[in-house]
């Protein structure tokens, strides 16, 4: 409940940074708050006065200001919405800026366990309840519970019997309104969750789609997901039974009011106690209005509980220190090259080590490759290199210095990686080479293309460069993909070129290819090759044997195989393998 607050209080302060249109909103409030207390109150006196007692022209002059107040109402009605909803979208644009601006630099181990259905939640559909705050939220309550007090010290004005007539249902009220805030709480709880889980469920099948269709899984994914759907109905369903529940009770408890006023009034009238027509028929006036704020403040709590769930949720994120510590300072436009991985420890997972002890060094401009079965941690070390986590224990130099004292950006910048799986964004060839900067003229591109032989390829496709590349890039090869990839790590003329098993699933052309464009981007810079093809690896300087986080042989490809152990059985399997194929 205490951080509920102090979230209601930090959006709060969000919306008062929006100096002019959060403070005409609250004056704007007070106007409405006194002029629909008046109404009531001309009406009584056009009631007595100008009907009772035959005043004409002061029924006249009565209307006419029932008719100018009704007439402001309605302007600063419409100001209002439009400047509480003026605050809700720049808070919100806000808000995505500074969630989006975090999330950019969060570590890989963050979103290695954030599902990206969730976060698309929290980037979209979470901040977008947050709008609620403001445009149904706080601003408006503000106007209902100064309508209210307005309305209780101008009831007591008017007929202090009938006031305290009508006060009694205020504890009713109060009760009611307390029951279905808090149930409504939990159940509006419930159905964000069921959503979530829905959105993730959705994400995570249509990146997989492919997957489920291959392994005939249809049928059991579409009953996993006819349970979640069921489950969200649910949820929403529930929350429209309490919300549709508590209209009616509030509407029967008004009318009950309003009998008991008009009943008691006609009584008094009877016993000629002060009261008038008039005076009765303001306390029902009065009764509707007490009774709407009422109704709405429910209402509007749960709208500003919504947003608070939403909020809470987005401000944890954007509070949160999922970055990874870039407190290095070196800046560097040009290194040499050289590695040192020594004694490195590492694990993803608490108590499960990856790495137990890696230890090797790559002098400047040398080749370097490392082999081993699958899940060895060959990818691993990559992922340390560029520091993409950071290591348990021991060291990893780059030139003699820590990886962790360079600044993020310029470590980066340095290394050039090309995966296997290469992922391309949903727009041009170009775009997807040179990622938007416009420092890179389309010359350069073509000149470094034609450098490493993939000019032809390209020119290839329709539109050459300019050809659209379709969602994650599915519509290209893996080979071609990878192409791509190469001319973007090449381009980037990196001190450090890492080929992260760049070979393994290409066809012979795209294989040719990219030996070619290997052997020109390896010239004169440090390189790490892994490779499950040992006909890849032969020309390395040093060959590093991998076998469960731990370099188990080293040494270049003649003499690990005069070894006769783990490196000449990978070749002599690997050797028979591709006879099998040839035959
Ligand atoms: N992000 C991750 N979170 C947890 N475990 C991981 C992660 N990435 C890889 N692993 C585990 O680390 C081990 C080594 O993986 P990796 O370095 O990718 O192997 P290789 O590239 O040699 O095939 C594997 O057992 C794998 O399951
Ligand atoms: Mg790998």
């Amino acid at each position: 409940m205490k951080s509920n607050q102090n979230i209601l209080v930090r959006l709060f302060k969000l919306g008062a940074e929006k100096t002019v249109w959060f403070y005409s909103c609250i004056l704007i409030s007070i106007l409405l708050s006194i002029s629909s207390t008046i109404k009531p109150l001309i009406t009584s006196k056009a009631i007595d006065v100008g009907i009772l007692e035959k005043n004409e022209s002061f029924l006249i002059q009565m209307l006419v200001w029932i008719t100018i107040l009704t007439f402001l109402e309605v302007v600063l009605q419409y100001v209002l919405i439009l400047f509480s909803n003026l605050i809700a979208q720049d808070v919100i644009y806000d808000l995505r800026m500074k969630l989006y601006k975090k999330l950019i630099y969060f570590k890989t181990a963050f979103f290695d366990r954030t599902s990206n259905g969730v976060l698309v939640t929290r980037s979209v559909s979470d901040i977008e309840t947050i709008a609620t705050v403001y445009k149904d939220g706080i601003l408006m309550m503000f106007g209902d519970i100064l309508r209210i007090i307005f309305v209780l010290i101008a009831m007591f004005y008017e007929n202090w019997i009938l006031a305290i007539i009508s006060f009694m249902i205020l504890p009713v009220m109060y009760f009611i309104t307390r029951f279905f805030q808090k149930t409504l709480k939990k159940v509006f709880a419930d159905e964000r969750n069921a959503t979530a889980r829905l959105n993730s469920f959705v994400q995570e099948r249509l990146s997989g789609m492919s997957i489920i269709q291959l392994f005939n899984r249809q049928k059991i994914e579409f009953k996993k997901f006819e349970s979640i759907n069921s489950e969200v109905t649910k949820a929403y369903l529930k929350t429209v039974f309490y919300f549709s529940l508590f209209f009616p009770i509030v509407e029967l408890i008004s009318s009950v009011a309003i009998g008991f006023v008009i009943f008691t009034g006609a009584l008094m009238l009877n016993y000629k106690l002060s009261v008038s027509a008039g005076e009765i028929i303001a306390f029902v006036m009065f009764i509707n209005m007490l009774m709407r704020p009422i109704r709405q403040i429910a209402d509007r709590f749960n709208q500003i509980q919504r947003g608070v769930v939403g909020a809470e949720r987005v401000l944890n994120l954007i509070d949160s220190h999922e970055e990874l510590n870039n407190s290095g300072t070196i800046e560097c436009k040009k290194i040499d090259g050289t590695i040192s991985f020594q004694n490195v420890h590492f694990s993803y997972i608490e108590n499960e080590e990856i790495l137990k002890g890696i230890s090797f060094d790559v002098k400047k401009g040398q080749t370097i490759a490392i082999v081993g079965t699958t899940g060895a941690g060959k990818s691993t070390i990559i992922n340390l290199l560029s520091r993409f986590y950071d290591i348990s224990s021991g060291k990893i130099l780059i030139d003699g210095i820590s990886v962790k004292e360079y600044k993020l950006s310029a470590i980066r910048s340095q290394i050039a990686v090309v995966l296997q799986d290469v992922f391309l964004f949903n727009s041009s060839i170009l775009e997807n080479i040179t990622f938007g900067d416009k420092n890179i003229s389309i010359e350069e591109v073509i000149q470094a293309a034609k450098e490493i032989e993939v000019h032809d390829f390209i020119m290839s496709l329709p539109d050459g460069y300019n050809h659209k590349v379709s969602e994650r890039g599915n519509s290209m090869s893996l080979g071609q993909r990878q192409l791509i990839s190469f001319l973007r790590a090449y381009l980037v003329n990196p001190s450090i070129l890492v080929l992260d098993e760049a070979t393994s699933s290409v066809d012979t052309i795209t294989e040719e290819f990219i030996q070619k464009a290997t052997e020109k981007l390896t010239q004169n810079r440090t390189s790490i090759i892994i490779a499950h093809r040992l006909a890849t690896v032969q020309q390395a300087d040093k060959i590093l044997v991998l076998n469960k986080g731990k370099i188990v042989e080293q040494g270049t490809h003649t003499e690990l195989l005069k070894n006769n152990s783990t490196y000449f059985n990978l070749y002599q399997s690997q050797f028979t393998e591709d006879n099998e194929l040839v035959n």
